[in-house]
């Protein structure tokens, strides 16, 4: 078997690790179980580009329960777990391409070496995987019948492909399912990027100015997470409604170049590019701390901080300080890229669950339908969504009322008023 990671010699500490993940991970258990009597992807070949945890590790082996073949390689250089890429290698031989802190050609040797394996379906997060196969690896569409995304930004990046007619098999927008996106990227990115900002830097988030650029799911989760750590929070915004929306959680809105004064952290999830510019880091207070949650670190224009920077060090693991031209100091972590992953351990198993249950149900879906699926982009079927919901609600042991025969007719009907 091949397979590229840090050191098969971590497995113990991996093993152990993606059994108490796969313990808050109830709905994807029982979809393992189904798929272990039902094997629904049997001999299917799958290529996941994906971070590299506990909780990815679980998806693969629930993926190979049905079945199927899985690969993985890493997302993003930072994210991978180094102890779970060895788990998987050793204990449940599943091929894994991924080394923490990989250069940027070895991430993209990785995404090869998944498709030499001929992939019929890809599971992407952030569309690397996809760009990359309709660019330098075009000779492999013919063998692909789909893929899902997990990610806003893959997602963006996709619809992008679909418009300009460039998109060259479906793929199913996991991270549009309502499962999806109010509950991980919601509750996951706002605990998960406390959490890497907490271990990067050991500071206190209590009556601290903390900005927030962004204010979609991932920003609603990270500026409620900050304000219940007792920060005074700062929202930037550029789309009106979500600002609004902002200001009436309770929230200051204003451009970024004014909160730039004001911030002891800053964080990015917006999706886009150059949302932290030179001029905003040249006006930051001594001590700012800086970091991105988004997909990518292209959030932080991080080529034009070099250049207004005097001096830098690691000051701690994941943090650079930034010794500016004009006298200041600002702290850079995790190079900017997803501090949630690079610093800590990315989102809670029990949100994965849920988006990891849609991916499950996702890839069974395309396997079963793909010859009637056009080359788009597609949403997740209502009917999955509601499946992973009621499953969860299910293994949280929550019971929920059921419509009456006559509170189902009003809904129905529009005779009856006052
Ligand atoms: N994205 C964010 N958190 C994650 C996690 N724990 N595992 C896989 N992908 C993630």
């Amino acid at each position: 078997m091949k397979y590229d990671i840090k050191d098969p010699g971590l497995k113990e500490k991996g093993v152990l690790k993606t059994e108490w993940a796969n313990m808050a991970m109830p709905v994807l258990n029982s979809i393992k179980k189904r798929f272990e009597k039902e094997r629904p992807l049997d001999g299917l070949t799958l290529a996941a580009c994906l971070h590299v945890t506990t909780e990815t590790a679980s998806l693969a082996i629930t993926l190979n329960a049905g079945g199927a073949k899985v690969l993985l390689c890493a997302s993003n250089p930072l994210s991978t777990q180094d102890e779970v890429a060895a788990a998987l290698v050793t204990e449940y031989e599943i091929p894994v391409f991924a080394i923490k802190g990989e250069d940027d050609d070895t991430y993209y040797d990785h995404i090869n070496a998944v498709i030499d394996e001929k992939p019929q379906i890809t599971l992407d997060d952030g569309a690397d995987l996809v760009s990359i196969l309709h660019s330098k690896r075009q000779e492999n569409l013919p063998n692909i019948i789909g893929g899902t995304e997990e990610t806003t930004t893959g997602v963006i990046r996709l619809n992008s492909m679909a418009n300009a007619g460039v998109l060259k098999y479906p793929i199913v927008a996991v991270n549009d399912a309502s499962t999806k996106h109010f509950f991980d990227n919601r509750y996951g990115t706002g605990q998960s990027t406390i959490d890497g900002v907490v271990r990067a830097t050991n500071r206190l988030i209590a009556g601290s100015v903390f900005v927030v650029c962004g204010y979609g799911w991932c920003g609603k989760g990270l500026a409620m997470r900050a304000s219940g750590m007792g920060a005074n929070v700062i929202v930037t915004e550029v789309d009106p409604l979500m600002a609004l929306e902002a200001v009436m959680d309770g929230f200051r809105v204003m451009p970024i170049l004014e909160a730039a004064e004001l911030g002891d952290f800053f964080v990015t999830v917006t999706g886009d590019i150059h949302v932290i510019n030179v001029e905003c880091f040249d006006k930051m207070k001594e001590g700012a701390v800086v970091a991105n949650s988004g997909h990518f670190n292209v959030e932080l224009d991080l080529d034009g901080l070099e250049n207004i920077t005097k001096s830098k060090r690691e000051i701690r693991d994941y943090v650079v300080e930034h010794s500016l031209k004009n006298g200041k100091r600002i702290y850079i972590l995790g190079e900017g890229r997803l501090i949630n992953l690079a610093s800590a351990e990315g989102h809670p198993s029990a949100v994965m669950d849920m988006s990891f249950a849609n991916q499950a149900l996702c890839v069974e879906y395309i396997m079963k339908n793909h010859e009637d699926f056009d080359n788009k982009v597609f949403p997740v079927p209502k009917r999955i969504d509601n499946e992973s919901a009621r499953l969860k609600l299910e293994s949280m042991g929550i019971i929920i009322d059921k419509l009456t025969k006559e509170q189902r007719k009003y809904l129905e009907s529009w005779e009856m008023g006052t």
